[in-house]
This record gives structure tokens, sequence and C-alpha cells, in this order.
């Protein structure tokens, strides 16, 4: 039977899930730097990586034109509001699957208001996923644009981050190798799922600042907080040291390749004592956990995971911000997390030296995690499919993006109908709106008046319920036995004492009786006025119904368009439901389309360049043997999008031919697809109150 750790106390399947921190823990195995001709082997493929995750013109030009639309639709929305990028699409540090982060600076304004504000206008333009973080210390939405398929978060007010992105700037414009190293970094996290503060791992801000670090420790940068001129600014009432020395430099620094500052990365990293000291890259270097005050706090993330304990102490793998020097950025860690990530740098270590290959040690773990990221090869589906088959699967895609199309159109004549009806109704309903408002106050007087006449009937039917004769028969009744009593006896006939005490509790109960029908009479005169009320009401009612009718054919016989419908409020929002309706219908299909549309647009690509190769190839056999050297390779790596939008723009710039071959396709009448790349100026024509 497997049993439970002696030294550390994790259960079998804890120690299979961390194994690689477990054998180091418990001594098993020994870590060292991987020898200078294993880091070569590295050089080629970090090479490839960083030049796919180069910033390209299309990436660059896809985040500026949703940066002027959504300043546009919030400029507008809040006033003397600015939008500005941070993080790393403004520091040159970002992946190409990296988070588009924009803050939005609003004075005096109360923040988790203006994110659900913000939120609901994001998901009337069609945005995907908008959620909303309002708990945190800066409140967030995040969301997706189906047209770029950029991933946004906005926040606001989120000042400081300005700052650490201005310092995050400065270091990637010092070296090359600090964008490098970074980028090499983040794709790594990102593909073993270390890189994701929301579930518990450290942020993509959080590894930069490691690899930061690790760049000054090793010499290859210097510090830039370190300046005998200090900037102290307040930021959001609180001063704060925002010390950026862009004039600092290194005497004899380091020129070690991305490839072994990789390497070494790992080796610092997995061989940290983290419970010893703190990482403050301000300092230059760590600060011991006294000078810094943060205390090791128990439990640790082991003892959580051997316990079951959710709440794991804090400041175990101790990073301090740059500029909020009492944040940790290892505050979002939970415990899972923490050994994952101590886990992964010891396997990354272990792997940089025995030989294995960096596609193996950024082995993909969570594959649906990273759907939405473009692959780095963007044909990697095609390349081992035949010429034919390529060309049926454009064929039909085309057929079906011209379909969806048709229905697109289709459903955007609908959408426009229905909101022009709704339109001319609600026209006609606020013209006769005086009429419809007296209209109003008399039908809820009919219906208080009802209830009235109800209650009134009810009551005298009760009452005549308990009376066994009409009024007038209790009044002849009262007044003969009134006489009868009251009469002058015949001394023969003296009735007996028991029939007079009869005659008496008779009259009795006849007075009372007839009390109650007179009681029960005056209800029957209300009832019967109440009702004649009604009826005149009513009268009226039908008189304004007809003014209304008036009024109404009137404006119908001006307005084609409502020929033969019935004018009402309840059909006007049907209509307005109906738009609604459409209009989800009709992102969900554009959507559907501009994905269509991509694909047609790769599938040519892909045959534009196997025809191109296929042509090179050829000619390199008519030369073979005048010249075996000298000739450009085809390129047989992977194609990234970095080397499709090259492609795209060398077509672009073909120049005259292809201007010759529009001008012959307007001639042939052919039905204009329009621009097939992602356009927000047809967004711009959606407008809120359709
Ligand atoms: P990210 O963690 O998204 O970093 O934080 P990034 O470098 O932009 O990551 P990718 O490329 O999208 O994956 C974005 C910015 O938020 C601020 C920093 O300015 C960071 O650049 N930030 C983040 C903080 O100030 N503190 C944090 O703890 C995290």
């Amino acid at each position: 039977m497997t049993s439970y750790c002696e030294k550390t106390g994790l259960s079998p399947e804890d120690m299979n899930l961390y194994r690689h921190y477990h054998s180091y823990l418990t001594q098993k195995i020994s870590l060292s730097k991987p020898a200078n001709e294993t880091i070569k082997g590295f050089s080629k493929p970090l090479q490839r990586l960083i030049g796919n995750h180069a910033q390209n013109n299309n990436e660059a030009k896809r985040k500026e034109r949703l940066f002027n639309h959504l300043e546009k639709s919030l400029v507008s929305k809040f006033q003397s509001a600015s939008l500005v990028v941070f993080g790393s699409s403004a520091s040159g540090l970002s992946l190409k699957s990296g988070d588009y982060d924009l803050c939005l600076i609003i004075p005096s304004v109360d923040e988790k208001k203006a994110i659900k504000k913000i939120s609901s206008m994001l998901r009337g333009q069609g945005m995907d996923s908008v959620e909303t973080i309002t708990n945190a210390k800066v409140p967030i939405v995040k969301f997706s644009d189906p047209r770029s398929g950029l991933q946004v978060d906005i926040s606001i007010n989120n000042s400081l981050a300005l700052h650490n992105t201005k310092l995050l700037a400065a270091y990637c414009k010092l070296d090359k190798r600090v964008k490098e190293l970074v980028t090499c970094v983040k794709y790594w996290a990102l593909h073993r799922n270390l890189c994701d503060a929301w579930s518990g791992t450290l942020s993509s801000y959080a590894w930069t600042i490691l690899v930061i670090n690790h760049l000054i420790q090793e010499n290859v940068i210097p510090n830039l907080q370190q300046s005998d001129n200090r900037t102290i600014a307040d930021v959001d009432g609180i001063e704060y040291d925002l010390t950026i020395n862009t004039n600092a430099s290194l005497n004899d620094a380091n020129e070690a390749e991305v490839a072994e500052l990789l390497a070494s990365f790992f080796y610092r990293y997995a061989t940290r004592e983290w419970d010893k000291s703190v990482i403050s890259i301000r300092n230059g270097g760590d600060l011991t956990r006294k000078e810094k005050g943060w205390r090791n706090e128990p439990p640790s993330a082991i003892e959580v995971i051997n316990s079951d304990n959710t709440k794991m102490g804090n400041h175990h793998m101790a990073i301090e911000d740059p500029f909020d020097i009492d944040v940790d950025l290892c505050r979002v860690l939970r415990a899972h997390g923490e050994l994952n990530i101590k886990n992964e740098l010891i396997r990354a270590c272990e792997m940089f030296s025995d030989g294995s290959t960096w596609k193996s040690i950024c082995d993909t773990v969570n594959e649906s995690r990273l759907e939405h990221l473009e692959p780095d090869d963007l044909f990697h589906d095609l390349r081992d499919k035949s010429d034919s088959i390529v060309a049926n699967m454009l064929e039909k895609t085309k057929a079906e993006m011209v379909s969806l199309e048709k229905r697109v159109n289709a459903l955007e004549d609908e959408k426009h109908s229905t909101i022009k009806m709704a339109k001319a109704m609600r026209g006609v309903i606020d013209e006769t709106s005086g009429i419809r408002k007296e209209h109003k106050a008399t039908v809820l007087g009919l219906k208080e008046r009802s209830d009235l006449i109800e209650e009134i009937k009810s009551q005298r039917d009760k009452i005549n319920s308990d009376i066994i004769l009409p009024i007038h028969m209790i009044e002849d009744e009262l007044s003969k036995v009134y006489k009868r009593l009251t009469e002058e006896l015949d001394i023969h006939r003296v009735p007996s004492l028991e029939r007079e005490k009869e005659h008496f509790s008779w009259f009795i109960e006849l007075q009372a009786m007839h009390a109650k029908a007179r009681e029960a009479s005056e209800l029957h005169q209300r009832f019967i006025e109440n009702i004649n009320l009604q009826k005149s009401e009513i009268a009226k009612l039908k008189i304004y119904e007809t003014q209304h009718d008036d009024a109404t054919k009137k404006l119908l016989e001006q307005e084609p368009l409502l020929k033969d419908k019935n004018v009402n409020r309840k059909e006007v929002i049907s209509f307005d439901r109906r738009v609604q309706k459409l209009q989800k219908v009709v992102r969900q299909r554009r959507t559907e389309l501009h994905k269509l549309r991509r694909e047609v647009g790769r599938l040519e690509a892909w045959m534009r360049k196997k025809s191109s190769r296929n042509k090179n190839h050829s000619k390199r056999k008519n030369h073979r043997g005048s010249k075996s050297s000298g000739t450009s390779k085809p390129n047989a790596g992977p194609v990234t999008l970095g080397d499709i939008s090259g492609l795209l723009s060398a077509i672009e710039n073909e120049g005259s031919s292809k201007k010759v071959r529009k001008i012959n396709a307007k001639k042939a009448g052919m039905r204009k697809l329009g621009n097939l790349s992602a356009h927000r100026g047809e967004r711009g024509s959606f407008k809120r109150k359709d």
C-alpha cells in the first residue's frame, strides 16, 4: 500500500501531482545549471518563439482601432474622462495573446457604478463575455471583442499601474533581452497554467518583475530605481517614490544570450529559498524578511494541502511591488498555485539540462484555457492535407460564407422594417396621447365603481337572504299586528295570555325585520344609482374611442406602413422586443460570418503559399547543378501570423496587376463582398436607440 510521505506529509496523489518539487524537497534530485552545449540547442526554438511574438503591424492596428472606438464611446459617456493604455501593450512586453489593458481616468466618480455603466454599454455594443469585478481594489470590466479577437480589461483610476508600466517600458527599451526573456517566461508560464492571478497563480506582471529581478542580479541591466534624484509624487492622495532613472548604465554588463539567461532564470527560482528573503527590484536585490517586515506566515502551502485548510498564510513567495512597496505580488497565490509554480520551476530546470526540447518544456497543460489564442503555426492543420482537399475546404467555406451573408442581409432587412414599424406606431400613439389620458381616467373610474357595485350588491343580497318577506308585506303585517294589539277588546272574545304573547313577539320580530329591509332597500337604491352612473361613463368611453379612432384613422391614412394595424402600446412593445431579438441574432450571425471570412482568408493564403513554394521548387529543379548554393530555401518551418501578415501585405503591394483585377471584377458586375478585414466602422453604424 502506498503511504503518505514521512517528510512532507503529502498524500500519494499529491506526491505524484507535485513530483518534481517533492523529489527536490526529499533530496532525491539535485539541480544544476545546464552545460553550454545544451543551452545552445535552445537558441533556435527560442528565437523562433520571440519572432512569432514580435509586435506586428496588424495587431497594432487592431488595437488602435479598438482603442479609438472605445475612447469615443467612453468619453461620450463620462465627461472629462480619458482612456489610457497600460500593461504589456504599453510597455512593449506583450505576448501576442496578452490582454489589452486600458485604464479610464475619471475624476471623482463612483467607480463601481461606472463599471456597471461601462459593462452595459459594452454588452449593447455586442462585446462577448462581459464580466465585472467590483470587489477588487481597482474595479475592472473584462470582455472580449469578437471583431478583433482581443481580450480587454478596462480598469478605473488605476493610476499607479500607469507608473509601473512606465518603469517596465524603460527596462524594455534598455536592452532587447528584457523583451526576449519576458516573452519566453510568459509563454512557458501561460502554457504550463502558471499565469492567472484569478485562479491562484502569479500574474503576468509578477512574472515580469521576476524576470527584471533576474536580469538585474545577472548584471544584464542596471536598477533603474536607483538614483540620487528622487521623484516623489502624490497618487490618489498617497505619496510614492516614483523614481525612474533612465540614464542608469552598467560597467561590464553581462552579454549572455537569451537561452543562457532563461536557463539561469529557471535555476535561480527553482533553487531559491523563498522563505529566507523578499524579492525587491526597487532595492536591486533581495531584502531580508526582517528588513522588509514580511513574515513567512503559516500555514504553508503543503500544510494547507495536507489538512484541507483553505486559508494559506501570506508572503510565501514574497515579491515587492516596485512602487506600491506595501504590496506583495504573491498575495494572489493559493496553496495549489504555489506548489504548482515551485513544481514547474524545478521541472523546467531539470528538463533544460536533460536534453528535452523547448516544445516539451512548454507542453500545454490545459488546452481549453488557451483555445482563444491564435495558434503559433496558423496552418498547423493544413500541412498534411493534399492541395485538392484544401481546395475543397476553401470552396465549401466560401459557399457557407455566401449563404450566411444572404441570411445576415435578410435579417438586417427584417430588423430595419421592424424598427420602422415600431417608430411609426410610436408616432401615432404620441400624437393621440391627449385623448388616451382621459380615456385612461374613465377606465380607472369604471373599475373602482364596479368594485363598489359588487360590494353593495353583496351586502344587499346578504340582508335579503335573512328576511323572509318583502318590505311592503312586512309593513302590511306590522300594521295588522299593531291593530290587533291595540284594538278595543270584545268582552266575549278576550285572547288568551299565550296568544297575546305570540302577537307581541311577532310584532317585535317584524319591527327588526323592517329595519333590516329598509337597510337593504337603501343599499338597493345605491346599487341602482351606481349602475346608472356606470352606464353613462361607458357611453362616454365610447365617445372617446370614436374620437381616438378618428385621430388614428387620419394618421393611418398618411402612413402606408400602418394600414390594417391596430395601434396600441402592447403592439409597439412587441415590435420593440422583436427588434431586440433580431439584433441579437444578427450579432451572432455576424460573428460567425467574421470567422468564416477569416477562414477563407487563411485557406487562400495557404494555397498561395503552397503554389509559390511549388514554383520556387520547380525553378530550383531546373537550375539544379548550376547553382547549388545561394538560392533561398523555401520556409519549411511553421508559418505564423507574422508570416501571413507579411505575405498578405506583399500581395496588397503587388500594385498594378491587382488594380486591373479589381476593375475587371467591377466591370463584370460582380457583387462586392466588402472589405474582408475587421472593420470597426461597421459597428459605428449600430446605434443604441436601434
Ligand atoms: P498583467 O498581469 O495583465 O500584466 O497586468 P501584462 O504584462 O499586461 O500581461 P499580459 O501581457 O497581458 O499577459 C497588467 C498591468 O496591471 C498592473 C501593471 O501595470 C501591469 O502591467 N498590475 C498588475 C499591477 O499594478 N499590479 C498587479 O499586481 C498586477
